[in-house]
């Protein structure tokens, strides 16, 4: 069958990059936490999650995407990252996904909802400066104390995440945070309690702080071949550390819809933002910022046809984009265009596409609509 847009999955790539992230550890008995939630950073969850055989752990957002791996078939422990809704405590449980909790009035309605000989597992997520979800430090030993006097309540995991560590080349704020987390491993050890899994690693942590590993790295962005930012590349190369050897797992790609000639001085799009200035052939794609191609791409952005770039022309639309095919003559009707991957030797990386509109490789990929077919290849 063919497509009209598709996302395409380079199939040995996501476990290659687990892989790679993971010899960053030299604790063989390191866990490894995959972060799929998002649509898996928008390649698809159901793809990615069959891919990475090697993951210990999947973490997502949201109960409802913990319930969706559950559905495929995952049997491996589930965290859930983002809130769940009092109300729906109970799914959690049934479908034995772990809990992140910093609410005490979560801790209260378990222990309301918790049936006899049931278990529900629970991540303690400490506040270190992130400024946002989690237990300030203060509060962690009347927590503590509420949770482990809760039957059937297991406190299994305590986690933080780092504010800025893929944002620059000082990492003192990082190294603050971590200072502040141990001395709450500390104080939770204290009262009795040792929870099974510690973890705070992000890729950028992963890479760049070995302290940070702790039994378990829970990475999002590099499972997807992509950096978190320049500085992370950077900090890398300077401190000697061994740069992780990442393969970017997405490509996406459409066809072209219609060609047709344009006289010099034809407006193209909505609000007639551009005016061709030669005799132009004109490449009409189907794809617009309903797919998660960013308005913002706008005459600025470029695609690949038949390995050469084909400038965009006109606003991005809805459901279409414009490009200019008048330099590549051999385009013809449903070639393969690519938006997002590389065509012979031209490459659009999630990075240029970034800065094309302002903001980061996260975002780029995450915003690819979840309609789009999401293809496993294999190109060797
Ligand atoms: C709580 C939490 N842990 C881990 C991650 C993974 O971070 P990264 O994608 O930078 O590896 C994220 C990403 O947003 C997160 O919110």
């Amino acid at each position: 069958m063919g497509y009209l847009k598709w996302i395409e999955i380079e199939e040995s790539a996501p476990n290659w990059n687990l892989r790679q992230l993971k010899s960053c550890s030299e604790n063989e008995d390191m866990l490894f936490c995959a972060v799929v939630k998002s649509n898996a950073y928008g390649h698809g969850v159901d793809e990615i999650s069959s891919l990475l055989p090697s993951a210990d752990w999947f973490a997502v957002n949201s109960l409802d995407e913990g319930l969706e791996l559950r559905r495929y078939g995952i049997k491996r422990p589930i965290l859930l990252l983002g809130h769940v809704l009092m109300e729906r405590l109970p799914e959690a449980i049934d479908a034995d996904l772990r809990l992140t909790v910093y609410n005490i009035e979560t801790i209260e309605k378990l222990e309301k909802t918790l049936n006899q000989g049931v278990t529900c597992r629970i991540h303690i997520q400490i506040e270190t400066g992130t400024g946002r979800q989690g237990l300030l430090p203060e509060n962690v030993p009347e927590f503590i104390r509420m949770a482990s006097g809760t039957p059937g309540l297991e406190i299994e995991g305590l986690a933080t995440h780092f504010a800025n560590i893929e944002d620059t080349l000082n990492h003192e704020y990082a190294e603050e945070q971590l200072r502040i987390f141990k001395e709450v491993v500390e104080t939770v050890r204290e009262s009795g309690v040792s929870p099974a899994v510690i973890h705070t690693a992000c890729t950028a942590a992963t890479i760049l702080f070995p302290e940070t590993h702790f039994n378990m790295l829970r990475t999002g962005i590099g499972l997807y071949g992509l950096w978190p930012s320049r500085e992370t590349f950077l900090s890398a190369q300077s401190n000697g550390i061994p740069v992780p050897d990442l393969m970017p797992v997405l490509s996406w790609k459409t066809r072209i819809a219609q060609i047709k000639e344009l006289p010099s001085g034809s407006y193209i799009g909505y609000g007639c933002t551009y005016k061709t200035s030669r005799r132009t052939r004109l490449g009409v794609l189907p794809v617009g910022y309903a797919d998660g191609y960013d308005r913002k791409c706008t005459n600025s952005a470029h695609v690949l046809v038949r390995g050469k770039r084909a400038p965009l022309l006109g606003r991005v639309c809805m459901n279409l984009i414009m490009i200019d095919l008048t330099d590549i003559p051999e385009a013809s009707l449903e070639d393969t265009v690519v938006l997002l991957g590389r065509d012979c030797n031209e490459l659009i990386t999630a990075e240029m596409m970034a800065e094309w509109i302002g903001t980061i490789n996260y975002e780029v990929v995450t915003r690819i609509s979840s309609f789009l077919p999401r293809i496993i290849v294999r190109r060797g």
